[in-house]
């Protein structure tokens, strides 16, 4: 008889260090209740290959045109889920989401080389299904058929799409009703998840669910499971391999449960660990001033666990005010010699119509990341020769009634200061020929005047 080989990976207490194999179902440790993360044999990975091994591995397979990986999480599946077998990846493929050079806000911020990481290219247009394809297919492979999360509206459209993948797996959304998007809410319905609004804010939908997922065998998907982290994390390796892994100063990302910034900041580490890159970037955490439990803690020195009621923000999947991952992103953050930060509304907005100008389309919650980084620069948290990769988390076109109520001047309390207004006229030639003569006399003048 072969022996059987010892699992690459299990749980452990992010608290008190107490391991659990990775195939129990648990979010939180028995003996102190912390949250838990997935650890792996880093000591084994690293005697399977050196730093340039591993990069030749994952080089050789850019551009896969069949199998697993296509993907931008799978072709990294050995440092994700060494133990899942491949042929249980449920998978759209996700990832491979171009990094954007952006000369606007080089100009704009006096900053030598600023990217933006778009992760709304993803299938379900947010950095979401990252996570998704990693949880989901750890739950097929575990045989369960209910995963449930809540949501502020990305998460529950990446589960509800997943789960939809697999043959008698059923998904529970848990959301705050009036407090996503429209298209958000349109994507769990489209899937056939059953969807449930609660008449409460997210902090709230996700205290009842993980109150019920105690007792019920329903398989909760929200970023407490470990699992979804370490899909997640490949944020990280996919940007360093989009910059020939050379690693930036700063990666600037936007907060709200802090699953994010903790996946992005684990999978930095690991690349350090196995040789794959040779630092480790800072990470600037952002938040929106109306829920920023992190960006307070911070100025504060982290003397004591923030937590706060959030109040209505336009970056609406971050309006967040007691994140479930706060220690593990605290954690990232100070060990990687970063920050938060906070930003108004009108600097969230206006961050966006500043990137949006330019052709790449984001979100309001990825615009307070962008907000965080202006602010960063101003303060001097980041200098103008360092090197920035923003991670824009989800496509504009979720959120399309921010930018159309920004535009339109229609945001309370925000000054439509980058507005480019829809125009009526009259339907027919000769109103139309006087608009865009009128439009190219003003350019001209504009010109003129330079
Ligand atoms: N950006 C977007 C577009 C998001 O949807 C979220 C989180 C974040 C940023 C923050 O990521 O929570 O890991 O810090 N959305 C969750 C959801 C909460 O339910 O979709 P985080």
């Amino acid at each position: 008889m072969t022996p059987t080989r010892p699992p690459y990976s299990g749980l452990r207490c992010i608290g008190c260090g107490r391991l659990y194999p990775l195939d129990e179902i648990r979010y939180e440790c028995d003996a102190c209740s912390n949250i838990l993360e997935v650890t792996h044999d880093l000591e084994r990975l690293r005697s399977d290959r050196d730093g340039a091994g591993w990069r030749l591995l994952f080089d050789s397979r850019l551009g896969a045109r069949t199998g697993v990986h296509r993907s931008g999480v799978w072709r990294y599946h050995e440092l994700v889920l060494p133990d899942l077998p491949a042929e249980m990846i449920v998978s759209k493929p996700e990832g491979n989401t171009n990094l954007y050079r952006s000369k606007r806000l080089e100009e704009a911020s006096g900053t030598s080389e600023v990217r933006l990481k778009h992760e709304g290219e993803n299938p379900t247009l947010s950095f979401k299904d990252r996570g998704m394809t990693a949880g989901v297919s750890w739950a097929r492979h575990l045989g369960v058929r209910q995963v449930a999360c809540a949501s502020t509206g990305d998460t529950s459209a990446a589960m509800a799409a997943y789960a939809a993948q697999v043959d008698g797996m059923r998904g529970v959304v848990v959301l705050p009703k009036g407090k996503i998007s429209v298209e958000q809410l349109s994507q769990p319905i489209a899937s056939g998840c059953l969807t449930v609004s609660l008449p409460a804010d997210f902090d709230t939908c996700i205290r009842l669910l993980r109150e019920i997922c105690r007792s019920r065998p329903i398989y909760l998907l929200n970023s407490i499971n470990p699992v979804r982290i370490e899909g997640q994390k490949t944020i990280a390796y996919e940007t360093l391999q989009d910059l020939d892994w050379r690693p930036p100063d700063w990666v600037v990302v936007p907060v709200g449960n802090a699953g994010n910034i903790s996946a992005i900041g684990k999978g930095l580490v690991d690349l350090k660990t196995l040789g794959v890159i040779d630092r480790v970037p800072r990470l600037l955490g952002a938040q929106p001033d109306a829920a920023a439990p992190l960006a307070r803690a911070h100025r504060e020195g982290y003397r004591e666990h923030v937590r706060v009621k959030a109040a209505d923000t336009v970056a609406t999947a971050i309006r967040i005010g007691d994140p479930v991952s706060y220690d593990k992103a605290v954690n990232a953050v100070r060990r990687s010699g970063g920050a938060f930060i906070s930003s108004s509304e009108q600097e969230i907005m206006d961050a966006k119509a500043l990137v949006d100008a330019t052709g790449v389309y984001i979100c309001p919650n990825s615009a307070t990341a962008v907000a965080g980084f202006l602010k960063a620069r101003q303060q001097g948290t980041i200098l103008p020769d360092e090197s920035v990769v923003i991670v824009a988390t989800a496509h504009g076109c979720k959120f399309s009634q921010a930018t159309i109520d920004y535009h339109g001047g229609r945001l309370p309390g925000v000054e439509p200061r980058l507005a480019n207004r829809v125009v009526e006229v009259a339907a027919d030639a000769a109103a139309l020929e006087r608009l865009l003569a009128s439009v190219d006399a003003e350019a001209s003048s504009r010109k003129d005047g330079e």
